[in-house]
């Protein structure tokens, strides 16, 4: 599970832009000034035969590429991005919002996809494949993105080893894998070495979930290829690259647990002499978080769908955070807390337990909008089971269905004495009721 203070996506907060204009000035030395127009439309998108009115970019899905200079830097090499999604036959919107209402699980993705294509193992959907063009005896930096909303994914290209060199930007002690393991809203940057000659062949790079709960899951894979580029001064006509042969990759059971621990326990951080990691030896407050998945119990007048007719909810420490009407940062920047969210977030589970062993069977669980609050520059040690900046910072699961079921609380960090130490009034624009 991933967890980490960056919010997550709102797609549909594209919506709010008609039309938006987007120019890069770049300084000093190589003032070039780039303008990109990007108008955000709603487009009908196909994929696996279903077409569906979405918000897309220039007319695109996925979006074009913005390719940016930074200061006097050399041109950013084109990384490439491999960006993991799910495809939903129906509207996401109302999956989701009739699942918070049944109490049960959401429904689930009807495919996978890689940069926006399901792939050639999904029905209706071989023209809709990413392919990742490469020549040989190179190496290539991908930087995978798993946007998929609620599966963790193993990923793997056929006859391919990856060096794992970072993970949710932070530098990792590297490592040789065939399969990655990567959670939703998590970022890494692999190294790719490709074969030395023209291998005389394609490879399919696949995805599917990693999966241990009893909840239904969308069990699909999905594909994309790995194609060498024939150089100009090799014989080879273009209809020949059709038929190579294809090799696909193996990737572990649904539910090889043992894989995933594996996997996990060697992202290290990078910390040796030369980049040591500076840990603050010294902590002002220290916090457990344990996470869970319980139940609330169902309001008189519904059925619910949820484990023995209740609603699914997810806590940290016991509490199922109760989304507020108003926004956190804007009750605490006017001192106007009071109805909106109470400072008095546990600092430890309830009842204490053995934290290695086996979790405790606790189903229901309470809700509350409860926070911590803290000093200005107070050094804080957070203890997670399993696993300063001013202002309100959200921290969440980042797989949707549990942050919608409440697994997230925020903390609220206060002004220190300086001027440079305050949090900016809101815009002057923001709404007012
Ligand atoms: C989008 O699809 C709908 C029905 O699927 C159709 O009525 C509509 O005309 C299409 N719009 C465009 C711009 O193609
Ligand atoms: C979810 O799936 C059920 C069963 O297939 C279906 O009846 C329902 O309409 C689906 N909900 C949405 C929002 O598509
Ligand atoms: C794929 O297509 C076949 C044949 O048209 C159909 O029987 C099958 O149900 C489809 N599968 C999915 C997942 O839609
Ligand atoms: C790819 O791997 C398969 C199985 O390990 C092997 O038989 C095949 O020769 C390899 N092909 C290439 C081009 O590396
Ligand atoms: C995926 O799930 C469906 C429905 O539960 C099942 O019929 C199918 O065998 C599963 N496929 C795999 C590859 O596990
Ligand atoms: C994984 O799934 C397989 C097939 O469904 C099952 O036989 C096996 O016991 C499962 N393994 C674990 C560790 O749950
Ligand atoms: C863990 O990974 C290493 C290297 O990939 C492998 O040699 C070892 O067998 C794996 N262990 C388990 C328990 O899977
Ligand atoms: C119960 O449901 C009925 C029908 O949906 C509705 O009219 C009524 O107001 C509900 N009562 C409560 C207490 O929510
Ligand atoms: C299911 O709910 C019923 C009624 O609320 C209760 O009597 C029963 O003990 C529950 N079963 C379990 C397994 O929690
Ligand atoms: C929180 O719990 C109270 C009391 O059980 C309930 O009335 C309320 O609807 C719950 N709120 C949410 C957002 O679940
Ligand atoms: C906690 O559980 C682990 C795993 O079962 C066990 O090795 C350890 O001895 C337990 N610790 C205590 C204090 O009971
Ligand atoms: C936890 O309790 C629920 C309801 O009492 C029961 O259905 C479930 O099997 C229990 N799970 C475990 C792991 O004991």
């Amino acid at each position: 599970m991933g967890i980490s203070f960056l919010p997550s996506p709102t797609f549909l907060g594209f919506l709010l832009f008609s039309f938006v204009t987007l120019s890069l000035h770049l300084e000093p030395a190589l003032a070039i000034t780039r303008h990109y127009k990007l108008d955000v439309m709603l487009q009908n998108v196909t994929r696996l035969c279903h077409t569906k009115n979405m918000v897309t970019v220039n007319g695109k899905f996925p979006g074009p590429r913005i390719v940016a200079r930074e200061g006097d830097r050399l041109l950013i090499q084109v990384e490439v991005p491999i960006i993991f999604g799910e495809w939903f036959n129906a509207d996401p919107e109302a999956v989701i919002n009739q699942a918070l209402q049944t109490g049960g699980g959401p429904n689930v993705s009807d495919a996978y996809t890689i940069n926006g294509f399901p792939g050639p193992l999904y029905n209706c959907s071989a023209k809709d494949t990413f392919k990742l063009k490469v020549k040989p005896g190179k190496t290539y930096l991908l930087r995978l993105i798993n946007a998929a909303l609620n599966d963790e994914l193993f990923f793997s290209i056929a006859n391919h080893t990856f060096t794992v060199v970072e993970a949710d930007a932070v530098y990792v002690k590297p490592f040789d894998t065939k399969t990655l393991l990567i959670a939703p809203g998590q970022t890494t940057n692999v190294l790719l070495k490709t074969k030395p000659h023209h291998p005389n062949a394609k490879f399919l790079m696949t995805a599917r979930p990693y999966v241990t709960g009893q909840g239904t899951f969308d069990n699909s894979t999905v594909a994309g290829i790995l194609e060498y580029e024939v150089s100009h001064n090799t014989i080879q006509s273009s209809h020949s690259t059709k038929k190579l042969p294809l090799f696909k990759p193996n990737l572990p059971p649904l539910n090889d647990s043992s894989f995933a621990t594996n996997f996990t326990s060697k992202l290290r951080s990078l910390a040796n002499a030369q980049f040591p990691a500076n840990v603050p030896q010294k902590v002002d407050r220290q916090f457990i978080f344990t996470v869970g998945l319980g139940t609330h119990s169902c309001p008189q007048n519904q059925t619910c769908q949820g484990p023995n007719g209740t609603m699914f909810a997810a806590s940290v420490n016991n509490v199922s955070f109760a989304m507020p009407t108003t926004a956190l940062l804007q009750a605490h920047h006017f001192g106007q807390s009071k109805g909106v969210y109470t400072p008095d977030f546990p600092i430890s589970p309830l009842i204490p337990f053995n934290y290695t062993g086996n979790p405790p069977n606790n189903t229901m669980v309470s809700n509350g909008t409860k926070l911590v609050v803290l000093p200005f520059n107070t050094i804080v040690e957070l203890i997670m089971q399993d696993t300063s900046i001013l202002g309100v910072w959200f921290m969440h699961c980042h797989l949707e269905v549990h942050t919608s079921w409440g697994l997230k609380m925020a903390w609220v960090v206060l002004d220190g004495k300086l001027p440079s130490q305050k949090l900016l009034p809101p815009p002057a624009d923001l709404p007012k009721c």
